[in-house]
């Protein structure tokens, strides 16, 4: 179908497409700039990208979510606009030697904006990938999400971690990417038959680049000139006791680090084991650390996340980058239907997302 489109957009069939998931984190939230570990998976939403080289320099690209086709140049700075992503994965695969000076592309996505649930990783994983695999260059699926986050911290200017990029290249449906964010080592957990990982939106919409992001990735920066250390979320208790002299609000900063990393290490174990009950408060907790010490919530996601508790998930919390989007909540398959039914019905504001 996006070979349709990409026909329909310029008149002449592409070279190659390509499909790439979303993910949703299941825990280990902020933690993937700060060497902790992190567990999301991907979904079956994702993004489908159509492509054909060009050599002038020049990128024309066509979207189902936006009218017209978008022009952009090779060399291009960031300008707010949707096919940023687009144009800058395009001149970092120029720029590393493997992408074409120029494409047509053609872009379809079901994965829902500003949600949390990494669109814009995704679209450039792939733009990325089609590149790649349209040279048939060697770079791997975790070199192609080191450039994807480049791209994001470089060009885009959003200072965000490699947990989204390497969750999109690696991870698969059903399965759980137990990642270390230091040495980008990772091991994949397949997720238990009896049990979905729910995906709700808030109905709280929000833009990580719009600064609350950056604020909180500051507040760790002074963590860690305090702790002398990039790796904050390894310290030790006693360590972290010492940040007790910083502000409270960077004291709690430090804190949601280190705790937050020590659940995600042992949420990795508990779903390996098939111990969801553990799983499940495991998630719980983080939501409050998400809450209380790492100050990342809105009131309706609150509101959310206790009505999906209370109304039976094995457990649930807020995910992705926070100040709204999606929950996600750990249920029993046999209660899926009345458990979404009832949460649906008390949240008119919140959708189901997957
Ligand atoms: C966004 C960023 C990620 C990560 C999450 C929060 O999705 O892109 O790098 O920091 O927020 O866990």
């Amino acid at each position: 179908m996006i070979a349709e489109d990409f026909t329909t957009l310029f008149g002449f069939p592409p070279e190659i497409s390509g499909f790439t998931p979303g993910r949703v984190n299941l825990i280990g939230e902020h933690i993937d700039y700060n060497g902790g570990r992190v567990l999301p998976t991907a979904l079956d939403l994702g993004v489908t990208v159509a492509l054909s080289p060009r050599a002038n320099g020049r990128i024309r690209i066509g979207s189902d979510k936006f009218d017209g086709i978008a022009e952009r140049g090779m060399s291009d700075a960031a300008a707010d606009h949707w096919s940023d992503y687009i144009t800058g994965a395009l001149q970092i695969a120029f720029a590393e030697g493997f992408g074409p000076n120029g494409a047509d592309i053609a872009v379809t996505t079901n994965l829902p904006f500003g949600a949390g649930i990494s669109s814009s990783a995704a679209v450039t994983v792939c733009v990325l990938r089609a590149a790649r695999d349209l040279s048939n260059a060697n770079q791997s699926d975790t070199d192609l999400a080191v450039l994807a986050r480049r791209v994001e911290n470089e060009y885009i200017g959003m200072p965000c971690g490699i947990m989204d990029q390497m969750a999109v290249a690696i991870a698969r449906p059903g399965q759980a990417l137990s990642l270390n964010t230091e040495t980008l080592s990772f091991d994949l957990i397949d997720l238990p038959k009896t049990h979905h990982m729910a995906v709700i939106h808030s109905g709280v919409f929000r833009q990580l680049n719009e600064g609350r992001y950056k604020i909180r990735k500051e507040e760790c920066d002074q963590v860690k000139t305090a702790a002398q250390r990039e790796d904050i979320c390894q310290m030790s208790d006693a360590e972290l006791h010492r940040l007790k002299s910083l502000p409270k609000d960077i004291f709690r900063r430090a804190r949601h680090c280190v705790t937050e990393h020590r659940r995600t290490v042992a949420a990795a174990d508990a779903l390996r084991e098939n111990r969801m009950a553990e799983l499940g408060a495991l998630m719980n907790a983080s939501h409050i650390s998400m809450r209380d010490d790492f100050a990342m919530s809105v009131p309706k996601v609150d509101a959310l996340v206790a009505d999906a508790q209370a109304f039976g998930a094995v457990g649930a919390r807020l995910t992705g980058g926070g100040f709204g989007g999606c929950i996600v909540a750990c249920v029993d398959h046999t209660k899926l239907d009345a458990w979404r039914d009832k949460l649906l019905a008390a949240h008119p504001d919140a959708f189901w997302v997957a």
